[in-house]
């Protein structure tokens, strides 16, 4: 990656409690994007709704892309191990309940990442998982770095989410920025497979909508550096 620094093995974990909270795609755009920059990355779907498979059987897997669908709750911490390596980032895709296999892979993060639309509904379950990371922190008695990231925002920032980020933020909160917007573009990741920039069918203003999603995976790239320093 050109005028970054090359980070080592880094996993990264998506984790809410609330379902359709952006996890997979999230994971999908941090994958692709970093992808793009030259970064080596593994992408394990520990999701037993095989959202990240879905995307992954697709085809036009892009290079440097590395996906794994066959994570169970025994394999999770060995495979991750095995993944994080000097340059490559490991992503989690995880599913929207507290279990093992999310404790497991929390525990192996440099960075868990909660993807949060912004609304308060949204906001109080997402807390949920704050919770959860702090009781994983307890647990192996270290912190582990974890970040919100508001999804499926609109252009203009609303009044819930302003209020949202302020508690956040009062609590200590580290939250990345930019948000990602809602884009056709991006829940059409799973309908064509492979990335924003090889994308044959045009959805909306996909110069923007690359923009955004390289501006989310270099917030996170740069999170996962400064966590190896
Ligand atoms: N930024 C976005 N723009 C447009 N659509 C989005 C965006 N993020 C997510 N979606 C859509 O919202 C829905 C839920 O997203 P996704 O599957 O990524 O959430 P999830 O948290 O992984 O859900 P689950 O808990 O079921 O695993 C999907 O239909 C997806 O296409
Ligand atoms: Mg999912």
């Amino acid at each position: 990656m050109s005028g970054t620094p090359r980070c080592e093995g880094s996993p990264a974990g998506f984790a809410n409690r609330q379902g359709g909270a952006g996890k997979s795609t999230t994971a999908v755009l941090l994958g692709t994007e970093l992808a793009h920059k030259g970064v080596p990355v593994t992408m394990l779907d520990c999701d037993p709704n095989h959202s990240l498979s879905i995307w992954a059987g697709k085809g036009r897997l892009p290079a440097g892309i590395t996906a794994l669908s066959d994570v169970t709750e025994s394999s999770i911490v060995k495979t991750i191990k095995q993944h994080d390596v000097d340059g490559a980032v490991v992503i989690v895709d995880l599913e929207g309940v507290a279990s093992r296999m999310v404790s497991r892979a929390i525990s192996q993060a440099d960075l868990v990442i909660i993807p949060m639309r912004a609304t308060i509904l949204d906001a109080t379950i997402g807390a949920q998982s704050l919770q959860l990371i702090a009781e994983e922190e307890e647990a192996i008695d270290r912190k582990i770095a974890h970040a919100v990231v508001f999804t499926m925002t609109g252009n203009i920032r609303t009044n819930q989410h302003k209020n949202i980020e302020a508690s956040l933020r009062e609590g200590g909160i580290d939250i990345i920025e930019p948000p990602l917007t809602q884009r056709t573009a991006y829940s059409a990741l799973f309908e064509f497979g492979g990335d924003l920039h090889t994308m044959e069918s045009k959805q909306g203003n996909m110069a923007t909508a690359i923009e955004n999603a390289e501006a989310f995976a270099m917030a996170v790239y740069k999170r996962l550096t400064e966590a190896l320093q």
